[in-house]
């Protein structure tokens, strides 16, 4: 779906989230959402805080399970995911604080793999996931799911490329502040996600998202997995779509 620019892309997100939330407050059911970070999915963030305090949308049946956070990494840095998610989000709903999981970038190396474990148990124990929000790095990651991760990866500690490590570094004043790994859902859980919607904005994504829906279903471009997947969509500006 192309749209004239990033503020309808973003509201259209919005509303569809806002209807998944809703539907299943009328089934008295908790919602999970799977949610992503950078700066693609920001308007959403925007236009759902919107839609709770102006329209009342209630976010106390949303559990939340982000993709991925750094490692390693303070909750309370200023480049932590927890920290991007409070103040895009989180803080300005009405979601209890304990349905908000994200992976946790302080843990020592030994207790990673079963965190990972438990993060991905605790989808299922939920049913699994009813809504995966996505953006796209320069190189077709998904999450931190870099190219060469497989269609049934796992969550897990990943080393992150070079280029994503170079796109982050003004953020981080600089390449050698920047994290060298991070804790990401695998492809196989966002694979297993009811809905899947890829927000790409602008013209330096148009090269990535022409390779991750034309070009083949490949592990080197890892948002091509979502071409096998039922029920996905990509949302673009007429920017990144400029090369389809
Ligand atoms: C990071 C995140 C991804 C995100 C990507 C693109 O790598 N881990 O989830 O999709 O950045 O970020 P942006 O939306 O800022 O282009």
């Amino acid at each position: 779906e192309i749209y004239p620019n990033s503020g309808i892309a973003s509201k259209v997100v919005a509303i569809e989230i806002a209807q998944i939330i809703r539907s299943k407050q009328m089934l008295n059911k908790p919602c999970i959402l799977g949610l992503s970070t950078g700066s693609t999915p920001k308007g959403v963030y925007k236009e759902l805080v919107r839609i709770h305090k102006e329209e009342g949308l209630s976010f106390k049946n949303v559990i939340a399970f982000n993709l991925d956070e750094y490692y390693p990494m303070q909750p309370d840095s200023l480049h932590s995911y927890v920290r991007f998610m409070k103040e895009q989000l989180f803080n300005h709903v009405d979601i209890l604080p304990d349905n908000c999981y994200i992976p946790d970038g302080t843990l020592s190396k030994e207790r990673i793999a079963s965190f990972c474990r438990d993060y991905e148990s605790r989808i299922e124990m939920h049913g699994g996931i009813d809504f995966q929000l996505l953006g796209i790095g320069g190189n077709g990651h998904i999450g931190f799911n870099e190219p060469g991760s497989t269609s049934n990866s796992k969550t897990r500690l990943v080393a992150l490329d070079h280029s994503t490590r170079a796109a982050a570094s003004q953020e981080f004043n600089g390449l050698h502040n920047v994290p060298r790994t991070a804790i990401t859902l695998g492809i196989s859980a966002i694979l297993h996600a009811k809905r899947v919607v890829l927000m790409a904005l602008g013209e330096h994504k148009s090269r990535i998202v022409k390779a991750s829906i034309e070009g083949l279903v490949t592990e080197y471009v890892p948002a091509s997995y979502l071409q096998n997947h039922p029920h996905a969509t990509f949302i673009l500006d007429e920017a990144s779509a400029a090369e389809l």
